[in-house]
């Protein structure tokens, strides 16, 4: 028995002080869908790459419920990024559930993907690119980052365990790594989430789950709604086969905006809607009209109920997509910190913009591409020894220049073959 207990002490000693120091060329923090594209497009470049996810799961919100995806133009949509719809439309059809008319089934992509297949794929994408992924590893939130004359040299999870790297990307929802390496940003008004701490976090977190799942129990059983009006909502329920280890609740908060980088270029609303829609560094474009959602609700002068601060008119949208006008580029320079800040970070899910712009650029693909471009972009940092401020953005365009045809040569190659064949 003694003996038992002593081994254990001994144990728990030996873990205590066995923390351990790892190094890579590139550490990701946060895998959301964005992260993973990133480390995967990283990996793919050669270079080693540590994926540190803070939950258990992987994928963010595209693999935690918001299954239908705003999309946009999605002919815009390319890369690394079409191939995850390209590997749920072949999931589906292996499975036998595709048809030509299946809603979300177009162009040969499936791109409606249900959570677990959505994570499955992201499983299977970072398996394939030998990214070491780390779950349940979030930064501490005292001294989470070791930096030293403007450039990141580890972070610090809440095991102990420390993460080297040359060049860091923050793909969380939230922006901690880019807050706790002292890059400038800015949070929007009314929002007390994105800088509260863990503990403070985890309450509006779960305020949430009890609003939500309030408000269904109320729908289902409350007696002041009509019998045929309950009956309806109690046929739904949770879905059985997602989220079974979380007693099908799905497993992220829907963060829709938190914080926002301050680097040295602020992309606006005249970059995403008007006059400035080309740039000179692009790394992909984004579609999606202005969605800026209410503040508030207030009254006016003879009492009417409107809405305050919203963005979100239909034929708003309508009127800018259907003009071709809210095609934008991206630019590069968004994913970067200023560079008196910090030289070997890039952000690619709070980049910087304003408010009114990320209403249109805050798209799970618009994440992803950023993603793919911000791994390339600090793989090529990395190799080359440079700040991710001196990398060369030409080059990132001749490559996905490069990829493109490629892509297009290998179609016209295929499509000879088949004709060749029948
Ligand atoms: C990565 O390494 C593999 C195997 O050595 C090689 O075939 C591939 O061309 C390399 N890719 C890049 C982008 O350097
Ligand atoms: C859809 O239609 C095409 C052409 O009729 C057919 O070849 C294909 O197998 C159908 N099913 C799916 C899932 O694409
Ligand atoms: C990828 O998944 C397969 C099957 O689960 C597993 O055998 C293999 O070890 C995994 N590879 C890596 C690099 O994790
Ligand atoms: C977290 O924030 C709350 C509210 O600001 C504060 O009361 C609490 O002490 C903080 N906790 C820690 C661990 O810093
Ligand atoms: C490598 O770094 C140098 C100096 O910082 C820079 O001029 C060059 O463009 C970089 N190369 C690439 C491919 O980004």
């Amino acid at each position: 028995m003694h003996k038992t207990l002593l081994l254990l002490h001994f144990i728990s000693l030996w873990s205590f002080s066995c923390a351990i120091s790892h190094s890579y060329d590139v550490v990701v923090y946060g895998a959301t869908a964005s992260g993973v594209i990133a480390a995967v497009s990283a990996a793919r470049e050669n270079v080693s790459v540590a994926l540190l996810e803070p939950s258990k799961h992987i994928g963010g919100m595209v693999s935690g419920g918001l299954s239908t995806t705003d999309l946009g133009i999605r002919q815009v949509i390319g890369g690394y990024v079409k191939d995850i719809y390209l590997r749920a439309a072949t999931y589906y059809k292996d499975a036998n559930l595709l048809h030509n008319n299946t809603w979300g089934y177009w162009d040969g992509y499936f791109w409606y993907p249900e959570p677990h297949v959505a994570e499955k794929i992201f499983n299977d994408m970072v398996n394939e690119s030998g990214v070491d992924l780390f779950y349940n590893s979030r930064l501490t939130e005292k001294n989470g980052v070791l930096k030293q004359n403007g450039k990141i040299l580890s972070v610090t999870i809440e095991n102990g365990d420390t993460f080297s790297g040359k060049v860091f990307i923050d793909a969380t929802y939230e922006g901690d790594l880019m807050a706790f390496a002292d890059a400038s940003y800015v949070v929007g008004g009314n929002l007390d989430y994105p800088d509260a701490n863990y503990t403070m976090r985890s309450k509006i977190w779960q305020e949430h789950i009890n609003y939500v799942q309030g408000f269904i129990y109320f729908l289902a059983n409350d007696p002041s709604l009509p019998a045929e009006y309950r009956a309806v909502i109690n046929q739904w329920g949770l879905s059985k086969d997602e989220f079974t280890d979380n007693n099908n609740w799905p497993y992220a908060l829907y963060v829709r905006e938190a914080r926002r980088l301050v680097g040295d270029f602020v992309m606006q609303q005249k970059d995403v809607i008007q006059q400035d829609l080309k740039k000179p560094d692009p790394i992909g474009m984004g579609s999606y009209g202005l969605d800026v959602h209410p503040v508030q609700l207030y009254a006016d002068d003879s009492s009417t109920l409107l809405y305050e601060g919203e963005l979100d008119e239909e034929s708003d949208r309508e009127h800018w997509r259907g003009s071709g006008e809210s095609l934008c580029q991206i630019p590069y320079r968004i994913l970067l910190p200023k560079k008196t800040e910090v030289t070997n970070l890039l952000v690619t899910v709070c980049v910087s913009a304003s408010h009114v712009a990320y209403a249109s650029l805050r798209m799970e693909p618009q994440y992803m591409i950023m993603g793919q471009a911000a791994g390339l972009a600090a793989a090529i940092a990395a190799k080359n020894d440079s700040f991710v401020h001196n990398v060369d953005t030409n080059f990132t365009l001749y490559y996905y220049f490069y990829i493109y045809a490629c892509f297009c040569l290998f179609i016209w190659f295929f499509c000879s073959f088949k004709l060749f064949i029948f």
